[in-house]
């Protein structure tokens, strides 16, 4: 009897995980986001782990152990669907009162409040997911983005398993209380502004401001939402799911402080920036190789990313585009969708429909990168070395333009101020001798680690396999009350006795002088 309550024990306490079963739970329709995750699902299964993934985008060649529960068809996939022309036409009054900017991070916030319900709503009824709700498992992984649908699932099945979180960018502002992580708006700047250390009054202003809406944002247009979609759909009462989350034992986030800036972290909040970059090489299409082979001074690469549709930019910006890097003497090569099989060549530009971004980066002949800001894009340029030039849209790309700015291997023109002028200034500096070596150093203080990023993540993930509960990773913030994390009682406490001491003060001062002047008129009768 003694042995049996003993064994288990001991077993945990040898430091290896044999095959857990691990549910991994990712209802964002973001190709990007996954292309973050995949790696590490891959891995857990090539450890020997049971990995089931429930998503949108099931993998190919999948290792053993590695199942697919795919969502496909339950949304349109986040892939090229971003038309550029809706950046034309910033408002002009907005902009002339300083609020554009705020506006614009509320406004395009909003799809993804929409998205998540609409797929929460079919969630609910989605046969396959409750299948695999309906096992048992010794970790779930969730993505922290946008929804805690999975979340309330979850718990519908009677999932007990700990569960950690990947979040493919920086922590979104519902976030850090989750595990009473601190983000003080003074020095920690959201995740969609475009702000660097130190900030003015007027960004910190901005900043608060910006903080504290998206928490109410994200409580009153998702989550109090979904809790309503799966108690309407199951006829019965979950808990908060502001309660739920703060059970998670630890989140994996896709930055590094070398380019995300400094923040503060817990033992349970882990960088894991750069885990998605593959070790294995793709082949570099021939043509694009010999395009690059026959470049004298070097090649420029030119890349929007996965969720913009680049042939969407207007013809005007597109001829000024072209017209501009026609200029320099690089070579460049442009991902754009309608371009030909074996790309288009005009000039010194070589439009390709596809291409291996990172591979390309790697490669010496490629000297600047001109993107959009997506993070892992900025991954890509961090770890390869390469400067660039940010040209953002929405969303991070902002800050993560303003990050590498502030690190000195990037320079960010937002889209609406490209001009031919803008443009041609930006890739002069872009390709300038300085600023390719501080992307060079940038590079070696990226990969200069205790461990690599994947690994990293591993051994997170098996940890808390390992000990879940009993080893807890957050601080005791995540469970106290605002008005006690905000030391308002204490604040409440100092202000009355000051306000004590100083009425006892002065009723004294009263005292000393009444009776001073008591004794001197006396004095003054006796004269
Ligand atoms: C798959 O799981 C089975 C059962 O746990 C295990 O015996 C086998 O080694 C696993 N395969 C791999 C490749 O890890
Ligand atoms: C959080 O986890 C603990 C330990 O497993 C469990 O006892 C508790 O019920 C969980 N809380 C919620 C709200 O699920
Ligand atoms: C490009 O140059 C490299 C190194 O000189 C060579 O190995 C490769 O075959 C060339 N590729 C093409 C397509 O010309």
């Amino acid at each position: 009897m003694r042995l049996l309550l003993v064994l288990p024990a001991l077993l945990a306490l040898t430091h290896d995980v044999y095959s857990a079963r691990i549910l991994s739970l990712f209802p964002h329709t973001g190709k990007s986001h996954q292309m973050v995750f995949e790696p590490l699902l891959r891995r857990l299964a090539e450890r020997g782990h049971h990995v089931t993934v429930v998503s949108f985008f099931p993998i190919k060649n999948a290792p053993a152990n590695y199942s697919d529960v795919s969502l496909q068809g339950l949304a349109h996939l986040g892939l090229e669907v971003i038309d550029l022309s809706i950046y034309e036409h910033p408002s002009k009054l907005l902009r002339m009162i300083g609020l554009e900017k705020i506006v614009k991070q509320i406004t395009e916030f909003q799809p993804l409040a929409d998205m998540a319900l609409s797929v929460c709503s079919k969630l609910v009824n989605f046969k396959p997911l409750a299948d695999a709700l309906k096992k048992e498992y010794d970790l779930i992984i969730m993505e922290n983005f946008n929804s805690d649908c999975m979340l309330g699932l979850a718990h519908v099945y009677g999932q007990k398993a700990p569960f950690i979180y990947l979040s493919s960018c920086g922590l979104m502002q519902w976030s850090p209380g989750r595990l009473g992580l601190s983000d003080n708006p003074s020095y920690v700047p959201i995740v969609s502004s475009d702000f660097a250390n130190p900030m003015s009054f007027f960004q910190r202003l901005e900043n608060t401001f910006l903080n504290i809406y998206y928490k109410l944002w994200f409580r009153y247009t998702i989550q109090l939402k979904e809790k309503e979609i799966i108690e309407k759909h199951f006829g019965k009462k979950i808990p908060d799911l502001q309660d739920l989350s703060k059970n998670v034992s630890a989140v994996l986030v896709n930055v590094y402080h070398s380019l995300y800036g400094v923040k503060p972290l817990l033992p349970g909040v882990i960088e894991v920036g750069g885990m998605h970059l593959d070790h294995t090489r793709k082949p570099i299409p021939h043509y694009i190789e010999k395009f690059m082979n026959e470049s004298e001074h070097g090649v420029v690469l030119l890349s929007f990313g996965s969720l913009i549709k680049t042939a969407t930019i207007p013809k005007h910006k597109e001829e000024m585009i072209v017209r501009t890097l026609s200029k320099i003497k690089q070579r460049v090569i442009w991902k754009y969708e309608d371009s030909g099989e074996e790309g288009t060549i005009t000039g010194n530009i070589l439009k390709v429909r596809w291409l291996p971004q990172y591979e390309l980066l790697q490669h010496p002949k490629v000297i600047a990168f001109i993107g959009h800001g997506g993070l892992l894009g900025m991954t890509e340029a961090i770890s390869a070395g390469k400067p660039m030039l940010v040209v953002p849209f929405f969303g991070d790309q902002p800050y993560n333009g303003a990050s590498a700015a502030a690190v000195g291997f990037a320079k960010v023109i937002p889209y609406i101020e490209l001009t031919e002028k803008s443009l041609l200034e930006g890739l002069q500096d872009v390709l300038s001798a300085e600023m390719r070596l501080t992307a060079r150093r940038a590079s070696k203080i990226w990969k200069d680690r205790q461990a690599d990023p994947l690994d990293t993540a591993v051994y997170w993930t098996e940890r808390v396999i390992r000990w879940g509960h009993q080893a807890p990773l957050h601080s005791h913030a995540r469970d106290l009350p605002l008005y006690q994390y905000l030391l308002l009682d204490v604040a409440a406490t100092f202000i009355v006795v000051i306000i004590i001491l100083a009425v006892i003060l002065r009723v004294m001062l009263v005292l000393i002088l009444r009776f001073v002047s008591g004794s001197v008129n006396a004095k003054e009768k006796l004269h």
